[in-house]
């Protein structure tokens, strides 16, 4: 496998485009703006450098990863002679199905297409293909270059020796795979959105504050970050969108989304990409700085 297409250049593409370069891949970032193509190289570049900076990658090594990605805004001609084509688009739904109906007769019969989707049904995906045996989901985490799980769905088609290709694929990307079956939020997010949601809850009912919450969380369990400042960084569209998947997925009222995500993804505060969520963003700063509304 060589040639790799990456749909979509935003936070998660970008970073899927820079790992297979890095590693040798010839890559084909695809997305529908030269504009957005610019923006994702940037935060590659941005990326390569911070890694020279701290002696992980030479600057020679930095040159060779840009060159080995090509930017386009046509899919046809990105993704026509991919062995592997990984989408990382917005994550909604009806876009994917879209995508991957186009793939099914843009990319060629051996080309393997995988998702980076955090929470849609690899299975559904794979029905509006012509080859469900080698759709599969690839799910990196953010920021893709530091994170070392790839979580790997199979879908109710997906082929063994596909998965052991993708597997393999992964480590050699530095990452450690580990698979599981497709069922709502697989098993990341059906873990993950449950505690961030709570941690909403209990900022809702008053039980403590923003700092309080995070605090308790990030020094009492060890994680690099709190549960909320972790929702703002994912986004709080994108983890209202996983709790509906989870919650209509199981029609299990306890995936219900907290009426305060609700409210605060309609008002359009969606975390560090709005510049509003429990945090403000966008000062220039590392020091965590509470927004407003939640400031006591
Ligand atoms: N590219 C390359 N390197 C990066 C980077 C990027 N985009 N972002 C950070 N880094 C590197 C830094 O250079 C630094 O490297 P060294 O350790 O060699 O010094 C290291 O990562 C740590 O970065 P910082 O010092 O800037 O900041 P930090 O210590 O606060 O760590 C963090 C930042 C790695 C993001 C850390 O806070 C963290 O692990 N947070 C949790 C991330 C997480 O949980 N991700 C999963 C989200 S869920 C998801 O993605 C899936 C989904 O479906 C919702």
């Amino acid at each position: 496998m060589k040639k790799v297409a990456v749909i979509g250049s935003g936070t998660m593409g970008n970073g899927i485009a820079h790992i297979f370069a890095q590693h040798g891949f010839v890559v084909s970032l695809i997305d529908i703006s030269e504009e957005a193509l610019g923006k994702g190289l940037s935060a590659i570049s941005r990326n390569l450098d911070r890694m020279v900076t701290k002696g992980t990658l030479s600057e020679m090594q930095k040159e060779e990863t840009l060159k080995n990605i090509t930017t386009l805004t046509s899919m046809e001609e990105g993704v026509r002679e991919a062995d592997l084509v990984v989408e990382a688009a917005t994550e909604n739904e009806a876009l994917k199905l879209k995508i991957f109906s186009q793939l099914s007769d843009l990319a060629k019969p051996s080309a393997i297409l995988a998702s980076n989707t955090s929470s849609i049904s690899i299975t559904k995906i794979a029905s509006v293909t012509n080859r469900p045996d080698k759709v599969i989901g690839m799910h990196f985490m953010n920021p893709v270059p530091v994170m070392k799980l790839v979580e790997i769905i199979r879908g109710y088609s997906t082929s063994d020796a596909v998965t052991t290709t993708i597997e393999d694929l992964s480590r050699l990307l530095g990452k450690v795979p580990t698979s599981c079956q497709d069922y709502p939020g697989f098993v990341a997010n059906r873990i993950l959105m449950p505690m961030i949601n709570e941690a909403i809850y209990a900022l809702y009912e008053g039980v403590a504050g923003v700092e309080e919450i995070d605090t308790i969380m990030k020094l009492g369990m060890a994680h690099p970050m709190g549960p909320l400042q972790l929702a703002d960084f994912i986004g709080l569209d994108v983890c209202l969108s996983i709790l509906r998947v989870l919650h209509d997925g199981f029609g299990n009222p306890k995936y219900a989304p907290c009426p305060l995500l609700v409210n605060m993804v309609q008002a359009g505060h969606k975390g560090a990409k709005s510049g509003q969520g429990f945090y403000a963003w966008g000062h220039g700063t590392k020091d965590l700085i509470v927004a407003d509304r939640f400031k006591k």
